[in-house]
Order: C-alpha cells, then structure tokens, then sequence
C-alpha cells in the first residue's frame, strides 16, 4: 500500500475521550462518553479515540459502546506495547464498523531508562512484536513512539521503520510532555519522511501538547513539514496543560487557507455545541479569551472596534461567529410556551431527548420561565445539558432551604434522594455555602476535600441563571462537578452532588500500573 501524502487533506484524530480524560477531574461516564462520540461522529470527525481499554472496565466498556454507536468515524483503542493491552483494545474494538488499534512505547533515552528500565534494543523489539500484533486484529494500526521528540533521531527512524515494515499504516509523533518548538517540530516529521525508507507507506501523525502554549503551532508546522493527521481535543484537553485544540486547528487551517492550503471533514458549524458538551461533562469551564469557543472570543467591547464592526465586519472579524455555530443570543419562549413550541426549540439547538427527559426538561423550563422574565437560548442549552448531566446518577438534590443573612447562625435544610431513598438533614456553617456542603456531607458521609468552587452567571441580569463548578479531591483524585440554577445557592448544591456522583464512578475505576501516556 502507498499512501498519497501530496492529498491536502488534514485526517482529524479526537482524543477527548483518552488523552482528555486524562485531565485531573475531568472523568467522564458511559452516556457522557456516547454523548460526546455521536457528537464527535456527527461533526464529521475521521477518528474518534474512545480509550484505553485495559485501563479499567469503565474505558473497555465505553470503547466498546461507542464502537457498536459509531458508524462513520474510525474507533479507536490506545495500547501500551504488551500483547494483553492489545488483545483487550482488539476486544474492545471488535463491534466497531472501522476499528483502529494505537500502539504506543516511549522511546526516549529518559524514559527507556527509567521507567521502562529497558535497553532501547528490548524496546525496537516490543515496536516490531506490538505493531505485529495489532495487525492480527485490524488493517488499521497507530503506532507511537512516546516522547518522541526527546528521542535520538537514528532510534526513531529505526523504530518508524520497523513499526511501518511491521504493519503500521499511521505514525504519530508525540511531543509528549509539550516541550518542543514549531520550526523543530515540522523538522522532525520532514527529517522522518525524508530519511524512513519506506516513510511513504504511512500517514505521519502530531500530538502535542501544550506545557509551552505551542501544542497548536507545533501541529500545524507538523502538518506543513508533512503530516496529514493531526491528534487534538475539543477545547484542548488533555494531561496537563492540555493538548492542540481541535477548534484551533481546524478554524486556522479554514481561515488561512491562503497560507495553509489543507482541508479536513470536520464542519465547523458544530464547534460551540462540541465544546459546550465538553465543558459541561466534564465540569471544565472554557476560560472567557479561550480562542474560538471562548465566551468573548467574538465579543467587540471597546468603542474603536464596534464602530469598525459596524462599518465593516472585516475590520476586526477574521471568521464570522456563525462559522463555528454561535448564533445572536435569542430571546425564545416564555412562560406561557407550550410543550410543542419547547420540542421545537430542542431539536433547533440540537438536542433529541428521550420522553423522561424530557418531560424532566420541560419541568424545568417552565419553573425557570416562572422566575426568570427572559429566557435565552443559552438558558435552555444550560438547564438541558444539566439535566442530561444527571441521568444516572445515585445520589439527588431533591430541595434546599437556606436561611442566612448577616445575623446567623446560616443554616441550611436539604432532602436528597440516595440510591432512590429520601434522606433529609439540617447543618449549620460558616455562611450559607459552608451550611448547605456541610448538609450535603452530612447526608453522604463524604470525606473530600473541596479545591475549587466557582460561580459564573449563563447570561444577564439578576435574574441570571448561576453556572457552579465545584472541583473535589479524594485519595489523589480529582472530579469536576456542575450545577445550573436562578439561585446560587442550588446550583451549589446540584453542583456538589454532580461531583460526588462523579467521585463514586472514579472509585470503581482502577488504574492500570505505569500508565504513562
Ligand atoms: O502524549 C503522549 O505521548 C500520548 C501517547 C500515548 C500518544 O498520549
Ligand atoms: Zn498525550
């Protein structure tokens, strides 16, 4: 097989789902992996990373699940070099219409020395052994060399001539740990094409990350030195500082065209709602100047640029906000909106839900109407996804009564529903935020540490829905949690239980030993 590497065609590899979730906090469950992969899938996606199937059976089962739910994409599975890592992913792939197996071992001197603790010519073998054995399973195997920018140059090219000779139809190139620069990036995928004999065989692959703020430019050099696949992650998510942006890299290569003459599948109107379902699962809220997605990303605040906008678009504009799917703030129903005119809504901002969802979401809307006298699209996305959010959790906000003010003591009077059985307490604290998580603590019996809590209003006015993200530590571990409501101090508590629900599904987890990637 050749590969046509003169196609202009930029193959977009989404990573949310592994090297995503590898953020601190940012575990996902089954549905929100589903969720995020049809989303993925529907935005024209080439493959889509569901996990790392030997590193717990929750990441098994979601490959799995999003292999049978995909039909366009290309699944894949991560695997560390041993055969069981690769027959797990080959398991976890088998219903996928095109499965694709990522093959990874580092190849750096620091890493095969100590982590690994293997001699590089112990490494070269598990390179030919593992590629090798993906192939029993699937035409389409990854492979990578990780840290793959601190590595000698003739070992990589040893290597990436073994793993293609051995079957590799995709090389990736990792700057693992983010430390490499855009001119020294592009370099090392030209010096690979130009200098692997049989470099021609494969599509060469960045995945970079963003330690230096580069992740973007370093995979764009990539692609201008040669590569036609570039490994990214909605918002930039990732270990770490994250990974490239797959918005970043997918608007820059549409909006330059004249300087960077590539296209990719992915249709860019999808962008905001991608990104909005990712910062809601996984409770990572998109800083306000993030390029593309962020909140002001198309906002004109000083008086020179709105008269420039006014009088030309093109002033200050270098993409319209309808390219990535960010349309005016719409006033839309009221309290007097039926069912029928709510459907109708949903299904224009996207969303299908089942009838129990619904109905859950219509409840809410109307209670929001009720209180608040505008209701924006932004309000019905918010109270959506927090329902969404939701669906299979064991532990439930049910009511919360909070009595506070500058004369204390501030209490707080919660009932939720644990495991389907009512339960109802009240707490005292330091304030009404303190009573209501001390509530909260008290009906649950939990032990971590809040590290983060953070208010930020949907849209304006008083009468604001509040947006809480609330970040908890236990053992070691992280989760992010949300919580959307007119009053603050619910949407704390939502916010709280969302994050606790999120720490029980961490603690069936178990981490596979060395996981490095
Ligand atoms: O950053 C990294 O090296 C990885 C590899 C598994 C591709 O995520
Ligand atoms: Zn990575």
């Amino acid at each position: 097989m050749s590969v046509d590497t003169d196609s202009n065609k930029v193959i977009i590899f989404d990573t949310t789902l592994r090297d995503g979730e590898q953020s601190p906090g940012a575990s996902m469950n089954l549905d929100e992996k589903c969720r995020i992969a049809e989303a993925l899938e529907e935005m024209g996606v080439d493959v889509i990373e569901a996990g790392f199937p030997i590193a717990s059976n929750g990441d098994f089962e979601a490959v799995n699940e999003i292999a049978k739910l995909v039909k366009n994409s290309t699944v894949c599975g991560l695997a560390r070099s041993g055969r069981g890592d690769i027959e797990r992913a080959a398991d976890a792939l088998k219903p996928a219409a095109r499965p694709r197996i990522h093959t990874f071992i580092a190849t750096s001197p620091l890493h095969m020395k100590y982590k690994l603790q293997m001699e590089p010519d112990e490494v070269y073998q598990h390179v030919v052994e593992s590629v090798s054995h993906a192939r029993n399973f699937t035409d389409d195997v990854d492979w990578s060399p990780e840290d793959g920018t601190r590595t000698e140059h003739d070992f990589l090219c040893r290597c990436v001539e073994a793993a293609i000779n051995a079957g590799a139809t995709c090389i990736n190139l990792p700057d693992t740990v983010g430390y490499s620069v855009p001119e020294e990036f592009g370099g090392l995928i030209r010096m690979l094409i130009e200098r692997v004999p049989n470099s021609d065989k494969a599509v060469f692959s960045t995945h970079c990350h963003n330690d230096l703020g580069l992740a973007v430019a370093n995979s764009l050099a990539g692609v201008e030195a040669g590569a036609r696949q570039v490994e990214c992650t909605i918002n930039g998510l990732g270990e770490r500082a994250g990974n490239a942006a797959l918005e970043e890299i997918v608007m820059a290569l549409r909006t330059r065209q004249d300087a960077m003459p590539f296209t990719t599948n992915v249709n860019t109107e999808m962008i905001t709602k991608a990104s909005r379902l990712v910062s809601t699962v996984t409770g990572f809220t998109v800083q306000p100047n993030k390029a593309i997605v962020g909140a002001n990303a198309f906002a004109h605040e000083s008086g020179i640029h709105q008269d420039g906008m006014l009088k030309n678009a093109n002033t200050y504009e270098i993409m319209t906000p309808e390219s990535v799917g960010l349309n005016e703030s719409k006033l839309v129903l009221g309290k007097l909106s039926g069912r029928a005119a709510f459907k109708e809504k949903l299904s224009e901002l996207g969303y299908d839900l089942g009838d129990n969802a619904f109905q859950d979401a219509f409840r809410r809307f109307k209670a929001l109407a009720d209180k608040k006298r505008e209701v924006f699209d932004e309000d019905i996305v918010t109270l959506v996804d927090d329902e969404i959010v939701r669906v299979n959790d064991r532990m439930r906000f049910v009511s919360l009564q909070v009595v506070c003010g500058s004369v204390g003591p501030q209490t707080a009077e919660l009932t939720m529903e644990v495991d389907d059985k009512e339960r109802k307490t009240k707490s005292t604290g330091d304030g009404p935020v303190d009573a209501t998580f001390n509530a909260i603590k008290e009906l649950t019996g939990c032990s971590a540490r809040l590290q983060l809590y953070q208010v930020h209003a949907v849209t304006e006015g008083t009468d604001a829905q509040a947006e809480v993200t609330i970040r908890l530590e236990e053992g070691g571990k992280t989760v992010n949690g949300q919580g959307a409501d007119t009053d603050t101090l619910v949407a704390s508590a939502r916010a709280y239980i969302n994050a606790l629900n999120k720490m029980l599904v961490k603690r069936e987890k178990t981490a596979p030993s060395a996981l490095s990637a």
